[in-house]
């Protein structure tokens, strides 16, 4: 038998032909990235309207003042960004994290600007306790006898509802609660519902994981737990199951947008929430998976620009079709060349 018999190739094993060319790679090509799907998160500072400082484990990220965080505002409107999160920075700290409800806080201040000036812009705000609580934990601490604590879920829920209420009536476009108590997405919604805000849709961090790889986050928001970890709350990395169960719970409270975060380790339960549920699905590349990739680069270990719009490309294709990432002028400026 000849050679060339012995290994004839199937026709239909020559999956190489729709990779030969590029306007046949153009052709075939499954997911489409597009600005449209990038949230890009803002970090706004009270100190002063033109503050300005860099996060050193975050290369091009800052914590701006409230002058920057209109021109921000205004190149996502240029790039045609799907929106800004909004997270607020400031030192009017205490135990139960008061500012974050407070109609003259800086995130209220900062929806108010931007959409008076910007109103085409989607601005979705945070909603937690964290950047306003002096011991930096998302919730009410309530302390036990023998020293231990524990995170008061429905009291906290009820300052969550107060500072959902207050973005809204500074004119969010979308209440993004990332603090994961149990019931507050019921909780919020109703709320929303009795003061007029029925129209106003809840992006929910449903399947938020304990995760190392907020590091430079809270570095960033100056969000560090003084004692303890979030473990109480946020989900261990080892449970899918318990991932849909909650996503279906918040579903059931009333969610309209469900989120994993993070993102490229949890690929996995992006897809499995595309599966299982309907909703548009959001998925948060987090600091750390921003800095992990800032740092290899600067370092000449890997490519930058691909690797930023392989790891994108990755969480679309996994399901999430919108994606909160601090590359997003980057990314919208590599789909425009
Ligand atoms: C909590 C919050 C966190 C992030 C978003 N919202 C930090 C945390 O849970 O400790 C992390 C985002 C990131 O790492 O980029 N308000």
């Amino acid at each position: 038998m000849s050679y060339n018999n012995a290994i004839s190739i199937q026709s239909d094993s020559r999956t190489r032909r729709t990779r030969m060319t590029e306007r046949m790679r153009n052709l075939v090509r499954e997911t489409h990235l597009e600005p449209s799907n990038f949230i890009l998160p803002l970090f706004v500072s009270d100190r002063s309207a033109n503050y300005r400082n860099e996060i050193s484990s975050m290369p091009g990220v800052f914590q701006f003042g409230i002058d920057h965080i209109l021109r921000q505002s205004e190149r996502a409107v240029e790039s045609k960004l799907g929106g800004i999160i909004l997270f607020g920075i400031t030192d009017d700290k205490d135990e139960t994290g008061s500012s974050a409800h407070n109609e003259m806080g800086i995130v209220q201040q900062t929806v108010r600007e931007i959409k008076k000036r910007f109103p085409e812009l989607l601005v979705a705000t945070d909603v937690c306790l964290c950047e306003y609580t002096s011991h930096g934990h998302c919730g009410i601490i309530k302390e036990h006898d023998g020293g231990e604590f524990e995170i008061a879920n429905d009291e906290t829920v009820e300052e969550l509802v107060l500072e959902a209420l207050s973005h809204a009536e500074a004119g969010s476009d979308l209440i993004s609660p990332s603090d994961m108590m149990d019931g507050r997405i019921g909780a919020i919604r109703e709320a929303l519902d009795e003061n007029g805000f029925e129209k106003l849709p809840i992006m929910s961090y449903s399947a938020k994981f304990a995760s190392g790889f907020y590091g430079p986050f809270r570095e960033a928001a100056g969000s560090s737990p003084s004692f303890g970890d979030r473990r109480s709350h946020q989900m261990d990395p080892a449970n899918g199951d318990e991932a849909m169960r909650v996503i279906e719970r918040d579903i059931r409270e009333g969610a309209d947008i469900i989120m994993v975060k993070p993102a490229m380790s949890y690929l996995d339960i992006i897809r499995r929430a595309k599966d299982e549920f309907t909703l548009p699905i959001a998925a948060y590349q987090v600091s750390g998976e921003y800095a992990m990739i800032k740092a290899a680069s600067a370092n000449g270990w890997l490519d930058e620009e691909r690797v930023m719009m392989e790891s994108l490309l990755s969480i679309k294709r996994a399901g999430a079709q919108i994606i909160l990432t601090y590359f997003a002028f980057e990314a919208a400026k590599n789909l425009r060349s």
